[in-house]
C-alpha cells in the first residue's frame, strides 16, 4: 500500500497541453523508444532498453516504487502519445526529501516543454508531499539538463569528482538543490502544461 496515501496510481497533473499521468503496459512502445534512445539516456544512470522485455523490467521497477513510496515516475502525454517522464526517486520522508530527474524523446527536445512541465511535479513534491527539498545529481556535461534546473530556481551546491563511470571513464556529479521556500515564494507564473 503506498505510503502517502496515492491510492492504487499516482494522479494525473494536468498542464495546458500535456499532463503527467500514471503509467501502464499500453504505453511500453513509447517507454522503449525513449530510453532506448542513447542520445536520451547519455547522462542518465540508466541502461538503454533494447528491447520489451526490458521495457516491461523497466515498467516494472516504476509499479514496484510507487507500492513502496520510494519513487514516483510519471509519463508526459502530449497528443495522446508518451513523450517523455518526470521522476521522484530516493524519496526519504525522514528528512522530507527526493531526486528528480527527468527525459524527453529526442524531438521533443529543445522546445522548452521541460520548463513549462517540471513544475506540475515540483508542485506536487513540495506542496503535496510536503518535501522540504528537491535535487538533482547532474553530470556536468548536461547542459540542457543544467539550463532548465537553474531556469526552475535549482542553485549548483557541489561537485562529486569522478563518482560514475560511462563508456568514456569516470565522470563528475554536480549537486543542484532546491528547497521548499524557494519554490513556494519564487514569483513565476502557475505550473501549466504547455502549448
Ligand atoms: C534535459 C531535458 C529534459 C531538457 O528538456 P527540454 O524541454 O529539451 O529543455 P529546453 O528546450 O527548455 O532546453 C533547455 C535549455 O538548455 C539549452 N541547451 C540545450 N542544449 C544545450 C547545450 N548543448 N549547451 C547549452 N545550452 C543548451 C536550451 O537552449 C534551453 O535553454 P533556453 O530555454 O534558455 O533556450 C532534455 O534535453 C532531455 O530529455 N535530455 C535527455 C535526458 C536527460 O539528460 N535528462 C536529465 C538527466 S539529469
Amino acid at each position: 500500500m503506498n505510503p502517502d496515501g496515492l491510492g492504487q496510481s499516482l494522479p494525473t497533473l494536468p498542464g495546458r497541453a500535456f499532463c503527467f499521468r500514471w503509467l501502464g503496459e499500453a504505453d511500453l512502445p513509447e517507454l522503449q523508444e525513449i530510453f532506448g534512445d542513447a542520445d536520451v539516456v547519455r547522462f542518465m544512470a540508466l541502461t538503454r532498453l533494447t528491447n520489451r522485455k526490458q521495457a516491461q523490467r523497466f515498467l516494472n521497477s516504476i509499479l514496484q516504487g510507487f507500492a513502496s513510496g520510494t519513487l514516483y515516475q510519471w509519463g508526459l502525454e502530449y497528443r495522446g502519445r508518451i513523450i517523455g517522464s518526470c521522476t521522484l526517486a530516493a524519496i526519504d520522508r525522514s528528512h522530507r526529501r527526493a531526486e528528480i530527474g527527468f527525459a524527453l524523446a529526442r524531438r521533443f527536445q529543445g522546445r522548452g516543454l521541460m520548463a513549462e512541465a517540471v513544475p506540475l511535479v515540483l508542485d506536487f513534491a513540495f506542496k503535496q508531499l510536503a518535501l522540504h527539498r528537491v535535487e538533482a545529481d547532474v553530470d556536468p556535461r548536461n547542459k540542457a539538463s543544467l539550463v532548465l534546473l537553474e531556469k526552475l530556481g535549482f542553485r549548483r551546491e557541489g561537485l562529486l569528482r569522478e563518482r560514475f563511470t560511462d563508456e568514456e571513464g569516470f565522470q563528475d556529479s554536480l549537486m543542484l538543490g532546491l528547497l521548499s521556500r524557494e519554490w513556494c515564494n519564487a514569483n513565476r507564473p502557475a505550473a501549466s502544461g504547455g502549448n
